[in-house]
């Protein structure tokens, strides 16, 4: 099922240079971004009216995009403004475009009826200029259905097998089970891991053999990932009656990552990150180092989903049997499947 009313993130700003459209797949429909000569985002279906030729192999003109196979010219609403050669145009002669709204630094396109996009409704990812936190970037191309790498971020007991030599996590994650909440368009699992070893292994958070972890996460829609992890001193989880940790309490160690999950297809999907620590306890190569590591782990998890999608593939009539680690995933589920696809 792939729900078009939704904002998803079509990658990076960095991505769109002023000068160049780019082609993205979003949920099966190729779709071309371009800016305009003020820097604002189009989104646009990735088709000429004429000969159905691809608009991202064609020519930002100021503040109109040109087809480069016969020379129609096209607006930023998708209007055809000029016929090389012919003085009418058809009233038809119109591409669709899409809502598109560039948020701290991802490029967020609305698939479905434009009347419903309201950008209030655009996951509260973080900028990578937030002066909280020293962020980096990364992105990785699944050939998955986007629910299955969802479930994978919503049950991070796979931290203590996946990632047991990435992230170095260990049994722990797997044994305790999260607090999970509704929250308004998603699900909010937090927990402590007490007394571990410090992940990563980076900062003054070294100085402890052990640490208490606590780590929060909102899964909101379509499939954004929003973890804030922080580390304190053994029995800090204890002192704060395995609560939430206040807010103005001194952290060895806290990072935050967003991360975004976006159908390309039924069969395909695009996974944007940002990840790094607070600028209080990090700099910009611990962050690049953290990033590193995330790189490292996520290519644990497409090596893991890849393979289970390929067994789903033999026999997609096969039900999977829940665990009580699958609550997030089942809210979620249900989340999704109410959605006005
Ligand atoms: S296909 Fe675009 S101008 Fe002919
Ligand atoms: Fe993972």
């Amino acid at each position: 099922m792939l729900i078009r009313n939704c904002w998803y993130v079509a990658g990076w700003s960095h991505d769109f240079a002023a000068d160049a459209p780019v082609q993205r797949q979003l949920l099966g429909d190729p779709v071309v971004l371009w800016r305009k000569s003020d820097g604002t985002m189009v989104a646009m279906e990735d088709r000429c009216v004429h000969r159905l030729a691809p608009l991202s192999l064609g020519r930002i003109e100021g503040d109109h995009l040109r087809c480069m196979y016969h020379g129609l010219l096209f607006d930023s609403a998708g209007r055809c403004k000029e016929i090389p050669g012919q003085d009418m145009i058809p009233s038809n002669a119109c591409v669709r475009t899409y809502p598109v709204v560039e948020r701290n630094n991802w490029i967020w396109v609305w698939m479905g009826d434009p009347a419903k996009a309201d950008p209030s409704r655009i996951a509260k990812s973080k900028a990578l200029d937030d002066p909280a936190w020293v962020l980096k970037t990364g992105e990785l191309h699944y050939e998955a259905h986007y629910e299955l790498i969802n479930d994978n971020l919503l049950d991070l007991t796979h931290l203590a097998y996946v990632h047991a030599n990435s992230f170095g996590a260990g049994p722990a994650w797997a044994q305790s089970r999260p607090k999970v909440e509704v929250i308004p368009e998603g699900v909010r699992s937090s927990r402590w891991i007490s007394n571990t070893p410090p992940v990563p292994p980076l900062s003054k958070a070294a100085e402890h053999d052990r640490v208490d972890i606590w780590t929060s996460y909102d899964f909101v829609l379509p499939g954004v990932f929003l973890l804030y992890t922080a580390m304190f001193p053994p029995g800090t989880a204890d002192a704060c009656g395995n609560g939430p940790p206040p807010a103005d309490l001194p952290t060895l160690f806290a990072n935050f990552t967003s991360q975004a999950v976006t159908p390309t297809s039924e069969t395909t999907t695009s996974y944007y990150y940002s990840w790094g620590p607070a600028s209080e306890h990090g700099d910009e190569a611990m962050a690049q180092a953290m990033i590193d590591v995330a790189g490292m782990a996520f290519h644990e998890d497409k090596v893991m989903i890849e393979a289970q999608q390929k067994i789903i593939n033999r026999n997609p009539a096969t039900r999977p049997m829940p665990t009580t680690a699958d609550k997030a995933i089942t809210i979620f589920t249900r989340l999704m499947q109410s959605q006005d696809a």
